[in-house]
């Protein structure tokens, strides 16, 4: 019987490891914490926000400040264009500490805060925003083109998806995009798939959640991000991912339906009331708000709750996402 147990233990160490070595991908895996005895998780969620506290970027930070404490969050999520209008020049750009560290002051904000870039950050200095310096400023900062989070019983899969969106490439504008380390643009894209695939697919945990900058699906001024619903999308399908989580549309949205992968948008940081919004299956858009605010996110083991504050605090709206038991055996 004792020998049975061995050997069974000893088979599956050795089919979880061919299974790690069989499927390396080149994105950083981080591990945060679980700190609450019940291994549930309470996060924040917010976008396009860095604007040295104007266009209610200070309000919002208060609230996210008292929602934050309330909710005894683990750390913060930040969906990109993280500093207007053009990223940062450089490390020792002062909008660091005037968009982010003097703004998020709040006690329940001094978590690590992971953040991805959008398409504003790209059209400064990338590697300034990716440097090692400004975590030596202020040691919330974590930024990355495209990593995995664990945390628990719940893996965040971060996605750069700036170079996915052919118009910054063919017709640029006035703009300049800042694309070292990303050409050739159809290999980064290739690869930044593939491993994603390859994480979310070894991927044990209960709920998996995707995060990018641009929308999937958004019923916001910029309208669905083709580029992401052709190559983007049907991964997520494939693994039955939980949500995507996005900014770019300067809202807060919610777009799903039951049983299928929820698509959220937490763009509210700073400017917003852009007053444009597209029609919409009213079955499928459970919240469309113009103005600013942020996101919450609670999971446990069974259910995944996001609410959406307004500049104000007031609760727009809340969903819940159930999991059940899953009888089927599972080697690992
Ligand atoms: C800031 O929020 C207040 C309260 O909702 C709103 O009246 C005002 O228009 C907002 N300001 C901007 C610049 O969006
Ligand atoms: C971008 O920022 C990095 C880090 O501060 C700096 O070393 C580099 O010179 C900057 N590049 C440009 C073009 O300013
Ligand atoms: C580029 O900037 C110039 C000068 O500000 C302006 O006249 C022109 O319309 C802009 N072009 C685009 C495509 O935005």
């Amino acid at each position: 019987m004792k020998m049975g147990v061995l050997m069974f233990s000893f088979v599956r160490l050795m089919f979880l490891c061919i299974f790690i070595n069989g499927s390396l991908s080149k994105l950083e895996r981080l591990e945060h914490p679980v700190t609450k005895s019940d291994g549930s998780l309470n996060i924040l969620v917010v976008g396009d926000w860095g604007r040295k506290g104007g266009f209610n970027q200070s309000l919002v930070a208060h609230q996210m400040g008292i929602v934050g404490e309330q909710l005894d969050i683990e750390f913060v999520i930040s969906v990109g264009d993280n500093f207007y209008d053009d990223g940062l020049t450089g490390d020792t750009d002062p909008s660091f500490e005037a968009s982010f560290s003097h703004i998020y002051t709040h006690p329940s904000l001094q978590k690590q805060w992971y953040s991805v870039l959008g398409n504003h950050d790209y059209r400064g200095n990338v590697s300034a925003q990716l440097s090692q310096v400004l975590p030596q400023k202020d040691w919330r900062w974590f930024c990355c083109r495209s990593f995995v989070l664990c945390s628990g019983m719940v893996e965040f899969f971060f996605v750069d998806t700036n170079p996915f969106v052919e118009k910054y490439f063919t017709d640029p504008g006035n703009h300049t995009y800042d694309w070292n380390n990303v050409l050739p643009r159809d290999k980064y894209i290739s690869n930044l798939l593939h491993d994603l695939d390859l994480e979310i697919k070894k991927s044990r945990a209960t709920w998996k959640i995707v995060v990018g900058h641009h929308a999937i699906k958004t019923a916001g001024q910029h309208g669905n991000t083709q580029e992401l619903v052709d190559h983007l999308l049907p991964i997520l399908e494939e693994n039955k991912v939980d949500m995507y989580i996005n900014g770019h549309d300067h809202c807060l949205q919610h777009i799903g339906s039951d049983g299928e992968i929820q698509f959220l948008t937490s763009g509210g940081g700073s400017k917003a009331w852009r007053g444009i919004i597209q029609p919409w299956d009213p079955k499928e858009l459970k919240l469309y708000y113009d103005g600013q605010g942020f996101m919450s996110l609670h999971v446990s083991h069974s259910q995944a709750k996001f609410i959406y504050y307004d500049v104000s605090g007031n609760v727009l709206h809340q969903y819940t996402l159930s999991k059940k038991k899953s009888k089927r055996f599972s080697l690992f």
